[in-house]
């Protein structure tokens, strides 16, 4: 499909890269979120204790594996969230995707039109805020999202330009894809269930790699540069290249993720939520914007495959614990983000609630 613009309102199209080069003093009306949703930037909140950083080597180390095992467990169900250190992917493949996200985003607008799309389906897709169509109240990011796994399916889809993006952005894919298969096995295995459950289907699952870009912004009180939500896959494993990140925690205190070199962020998701059978929590999360340095960040998204139906493990449910969640797939999340608007306040997970 290159070469082909896929939205009838491409020329309306503003990137957040673009108002940020204009230099403006203020955000345009629409980036002005109402007073109850703004971050309250005065009062960051940065707590190591619900935060923990997780060194996956402990888990090689027999001495070390069962404390490791429930730290993880801990953040399961406490957050639905950890950053991993020691993960076997060497930081010059990171530094190198973060490369090449920021040379995609400097790209003249032209070359990023190529990719702009309004259809949640599409398996390429470059835009701006959440939906440049239907959002109502506009989030500072550019972003450029592509199906990566099985990677041969979808490379040739991905931007040639910047020449090297391809090359850089797929052998991070892959080494994430790696490590995402080691993580679930070890997410199964403190569930309780056989690590192996899922196994074939973990293997032939979705991956979304979102590249996103919050360039400075001259009123980060005011906006946001992705509003509160949680992820809809099994897990999120997330890169980012500075301060940016908040996780709601137990107490519906906004935490800010620190940034610790060479780490990745874990970051359950809906559909792990709904296999464990509310055992573990996805993560509300979302990100500030600042006014000093543009941000980067790249999100992987793994999910069973797109038309594949989750629901709770049979091993977790009897009769004290019958299903609390329906089955969903990662198609049904797609179609129902078509139709409902997300800032209204609706989770997707909450419509999955058997009794909510
Ligand atoms: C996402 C996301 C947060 C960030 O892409 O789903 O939550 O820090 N990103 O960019
Ligand atoms: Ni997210």
């Amino acid at each position: 499909m290159q070469g082909v613009v896929k939205s009838s309102n491409t020329s309306k199209l503003i990137s957040a890269m673009t108002l940020t080069k204009l230099g403006l003093t203020h955000v345009p009306q629409r980036y002005v979120l109402p007073s109850s949703q703004r971050p309250n930037l005065d009062h960051i909140v940065h707590s190591s204790t619900s935060l923990p950083i997780i060194d996956l080597s402990n888990l090689q180390n027999p001495s070390l594996r069962s404390h490791t095992l429930d730290e993880i467990q801990m953040a399961c169900k406490e957050v639905g969230f950890f950053q991993v250190i020691n993960h076997g992917i060497p930081l010059s493949v990171m530094n190198d995707a973060l490369d090449a996200t920021t040379e995609f985003f400097n790209l003249p607008m032209e070359e990023k039109m190529v990719y702009l799309s309004d259809n949640v389906h599409e398996p390429v897709r470059y835009g701006t805020s959440l939906n440049h169509v239907r959002d109502e109240c506009y989030f500072w990011r550019d972003f450029i999202k592509h199906y990566s796994h099985p990677i041969s399916d979808w490379i040739h889809l991905w931007p040639s330009n910047p020449p090297t993006y391809k090359e850089k952005m797929g052998s991070y894919a892959k080494v994430v894809q790696v490590l995402q298969k080691q993580l679930m096995k070890v997410l199964l295995e403190i569930l309780g269930l056989n690590p192996n459950y899922l196994q074939n289907e973990i293997e032939k699952g979705s991956q979304v790699l979102v590249a996103n870009c919050y360039p400075e912004c001259p009123e980060p009180d005011i906006t946001l540069g992705m509003p509160p939500h949680s992820d809809y896959g099994s897990i999120t494993i997330l890169l980012q290249s500075s301060l940016g990140l908040q996780v709601m925690d137990h107490n519906k205190n906004w935490l800010s993720v620190p940034v610790v070199e060479g780490a990745l962020i874990v970051q359950l998701g809906d559909q792990m939520e709904v296999m464990s059978n509310g055992k573990y929590k996805s993560v509300m999360h979302r990100a500030i914007v600042n006014s000093h340095k543009k941000r980067l960040s790249i999100a992987s998204l793994h999910s069973l495959a797109l038309e594949k139906k989750i629901g709770p493990a049979e091993n977790l449910l009897d009769k004290e614990h019958p299903a609390s969640y329906k089955e969903f797939s990662f198609k049904d999340y797609l179609d129902y983000i078509s139709n409902n608007y997300i800032l209204k306040g609706e989770r997707f997970i909450d419509s999955m609630k058997k009794n909510p």
